[in-house]
């Protein structure tokens, strides 16, 4: 059942995580993994993986009711994600997709010591999550409806972007706002191959709110650049980009549909753009969203500093915090605030969501003095604002 209390529904990408642990000289991959040879390692630690546990978690962490609309197969693995996911709060598992026949999703993350790990991962029953497996008449009540990951979901981009426009049409057509996030395809894939540009032509129209991080977007519709910017190993954005890059590919997005657009920048913080249009299209979600303070907005803020542990889940923890201050009817700097200080909680711990603290807790950090770092993207010609570390470009506030 889908709780219709919840205020946001978190659908998408789920899958299990099996980690398991290894002794200190267990260092070589090829003598773990020897034909005929049985190997003895430590206990595996279970964990959930994908942004319905990701953001959905670090959302249920703020304080914000949330049903997780992952789709699992009736199996062994599919209850034992049902059972982590009770364990984080009783209604939690309420609104999953539990299919008969379907395989569920894992991932057996090789992580020996001093090697850089290494995923066997069976993609399982996100592989099927169609259009219509979202029950939509369960949806009423709530205000927003985000979906992450499609670009790990075969039946969400091999036909396109029907499927996916086609779900969130009848989502937007209960009264919920629609929110996407994407994912990095593996650029060999089926996936990776895929015309990215015309498949975001066919679902942007129908998203409110479009999370991606800069690197899957350039990856996406800037190839050239993308490429330039990993051609030396990994992506370093900040060298690669500027704020009229970021605003060019907003523009773009919004261009293609959506009304608000957030770019996450990693280490780098987060870029906002919103349209004419996102007054009137976030006015369900909470009515000063409706002011004109939402109108042609074009923001951004650096990471708050803190001791990085880890990184994993970082950009879904970020879009909670978006979220969670879109539903308090925060105002754009408040709300990329927010999103950036969630971020920031949880890389503050080496799992995907435990350093996410409840709403009042971050905000008493923020209201603290919390340091934010110095941001290297360059923006020429941009302003500071009245919200502590958030500039704003010169057109900011005009469409
Ligand atoms: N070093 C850091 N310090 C503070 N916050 C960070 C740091 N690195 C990342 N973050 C936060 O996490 C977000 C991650 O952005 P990124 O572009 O990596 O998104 P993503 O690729 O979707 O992440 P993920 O790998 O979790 O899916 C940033 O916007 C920021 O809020
Ligand atoms: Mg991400």
């Amino acid at each position: 059942m889908t709780d219709s209390t919840a205020d946001i529904i978190v659908a998408g990408h789920i899958c299990l995580d099996i980690i398991p642990t290894f002794s200190d000289d267990q260092t070589r991959l090829d003598e773990l993994i020897v034909p005929g040879k049985l190997v003895s390692i430590g206990p595996a630690v279970a964990a959930m993986g994908g942004p319905v546990s990701n953001t959905g978690l670090s959302l249920h962490r703020l304080g914000v009711p949330v049903s997780l609309m992952g789709k699992v197969g009736d199996d062994a693995l599919g209850h034992a994600m049902l059972d982590i996911l009770s364990g984080h709060g009783e209604s939690l598992a309420a609104g999953m997709l539990v299919i008969a026949g379907e395989h569920s999703s894992y991932t057996l993350v090789m992580n020996p010591p001093g090697v850089d790990r290494c995923f066997l991962h069976c993609s399982g029953a996100n592989d099927t999550f169609a259009a219509d497996d979202v029950p939509y008449d369960r949806l009423a009540g709530a205000k927003i409806f985000h979906f992450g990951y499609p670009p790990l979901m075969r039946r969400m981009f091999a036909e396109g972007g029907g499927p996916l426009r086609s779900v969130f049409s009848q989502v937007r057509a209960a009264g919920v706002a629609t929110s996407l996030d994407m994912a990095m395809p593996d650029p060999q894939s089926e996936a990776g191959r895929l015309d990215w540009k015309a498949w975001l032509a066919e679902v942007l129209p129908e998203v409110d709110i479009f999370l991606p991080s800069a690197e899957e977007i350039l990856f996406m519709i800037r190839r050239q650049r993308f490429d330039a910017a990993t051609a030396s190993g990994a992506a370093d954005l900040a060298s690669h980009v500027d704020a009229s890059v970021l605003a060019d590919v907003a523009d773009e997005l919004l261009d293609l549909g959506a009304a608000v657009v957030g770019l996450k920048l990693g280490d780098q913080g987060l870029y906002l753009r919103t349209g004419d249009d996102a007054p009137a299209r976030l006015a369900n979600i909470h009515a000063t969203l409706g002011d004109d303070a939402w109108r042609g907005r074009e923001l951004i803020t650096p990471c708050f500093a803190v001791d990085v542990v880890g990184t994993t889940g970082s950009g879904d923890a970020t879009i909670a915090g978006f979220l969670a201050a879109l539903l308090r009817g925060e105002p754009a700097e408040a709300a990329i605030t927010a999103a950036v200080a969630v971020g920031a909680c949880n890389v503050e711990a080496a799992d995907s969501t435990s350093g996410v603290r409840p709403w009042n807790e971050t905000a008493a950090r923020l209201a603290g003095g919390w340091k934010r770092h110095e941001l290297r993207v360059a923006t020429p010609d941009w302003r500071p604002t009245d919200c502590d570390g958030v500039l704003a470009s010169p057109r900011d506030g005009t469409s």
